[in-house]
């Protein structure tokens, strides 16, 4: 293959090094060098702009969590992940060279994809780093719970943790264009004053202060509507309790447990859990955005209009260079990121 528009001549991926045991480490990460992928008919040859971090990779990293869900990624292997690739070459005819488009092409420089797998991006729409988060895979699970299964009505509690995050911006920011009242949760007072300030969420509570339980009471005195669900353990628990009768129970994520290969140690909460939904009518819903690609079409002019009229804000955490993807995993899982992580690995010409 000629070097012709190829910034690197080789082909750099973030590999795992071992398989994390808890919350993983630098050491558990390492760069490899490799040859630039060819391309077959139908492909195209993307080199990354933006990489994403999302929560799902540390479950792709795992041989025990990763069961049932994803095939665990092979040590040396690129780690899998989303990327923001500008097209080198092509071989599709529904691509050519320059375009900009999403794909999962993993963490490294270059990718031969299908040409049929990837989306292409709006580069007038907004940065091109918000295509991994606001108006990617985070932002359609936000809107897909919040517009098919949250039934949210102007004037309800909705209830976001994560609230700064891919998922959680976008859901807390439809809840309070639907006219909810909407309550965060983060883990810094600085993360908090920002979540009210630029995303408009009505209150937003820190869930690493001791009282935080007595908090989302006070704050929620008529109780919550709609949980949505993004981090599980006591900022579950809190919520839980708070639940007003027939509320609803958006299960998006848990990101409190993905680094705990098995549950944690402590009572069998079952027996609370299944009186309380039955006293209070409450109800809770699966969410897996697998379910809902077909709304992407609606979801990007609804949610991308709002971001060009400036009634929807998106921001990404920017992390730069390849061998700092493994370390924005960590920051990310440890609650370290102030927006959705991203980490740019090519200059952005757009
Ligand atoms: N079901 C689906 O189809 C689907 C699709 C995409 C994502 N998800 C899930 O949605 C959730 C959010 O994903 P995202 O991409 O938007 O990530 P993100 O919010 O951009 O980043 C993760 C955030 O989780 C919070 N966090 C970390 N540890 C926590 C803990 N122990 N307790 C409470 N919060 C904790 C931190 O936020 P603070 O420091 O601000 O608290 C961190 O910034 C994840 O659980 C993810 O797995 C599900």
């Amino acid at each position: 293959m000629s070097g012709a528009n190829l910034v690197n001549a080789v082909n750099r991926r973030m590999a795992l090094r071992a398989y994390p045991d808890g919350m993983p480490r630098p050491e558990d990460f390492e760069v490899l060098e490799g040859p630039i992928p060819d391309i077959g008919e139908g492909e195209v040859l993307g080199r990354a702009v933006y990489l994403t971090v999302d929560p799902y990779i540390r479950v792709h990293i795992s041989p025990s969590m990763s069961v049932g869900y994803a095939p665990t990624t092979p040590l040396g292997a690129a780690i899998p992940g989303e990327a923001v690739l500008q097209v080198v070459r092509s071989r599709h005819p529904g691509f050519a060279e320059g375009d900009y488009v999403a794909g999962f092409g993993g963490w490294q420089d270059y990718c031969a994809l299908p040409g049929d797998s990837l989306r292409k991006v709006d580069v007038g729409l907004a940065p091109l780093s918000a295509h991994l988060g606001s108006l990617g895979m985070p932002g359609l699970t936000a809107y897909a719970g919040m517009t098919q299964l949250a039934e949210a009505k102007a004037g309800q509690t909705v209830f976001v943790s994560a609230a700064l995050g891919g998922v959680g911006a976008v859901a807390g920011q439809l809840a309070r264009i639907q006219g909810c009242r909407v309550v965060g949760v983060s883990s810094s007072a600085e993360k908090c004053a920002w979540a009210v300030k630029e995303l408009g969420y009505d209150a937003c509570l820190d869930r690493t202060s001791a009282d935080f339980a007595d908090q989302v009471a006070a704050v929620c005195p008529d109780g919550i509507d709609v949980n949505f669900e993004n981090a599980g353990g006591d900022v579950f628990w809190a919520a839980f309790n708070n639940m007003k009768a027939y509320g609803r129970v958006i299960v998006c994520g848990l990101i409190s447990g993905y680094n705990n290969d098995a549950p944690p140690p402590g009572p069998d909460l079952t027996p609370h859990l299944l009186r309380y939904i039955a006293l209070k009518r409450v109800v809770m819903k699966g969410l897996m955005v697998a379910d809902f690609w077909h709304l992407r079409p609606q979801f990007l002019e609804e949610v991308g209009g709002m971001i060009r009229d400036g009634r929807f804000r998106s921001k990404e955490y920017v992390v730069e260079g390849i061998e700092n993807a493994g370390n924005a995993l960590i920051d990310m899982l440890e609650g370290r990121n102030f927006g959705k992580t991203v980490v740019r690995i090519a200059d952005d010409p757009a």
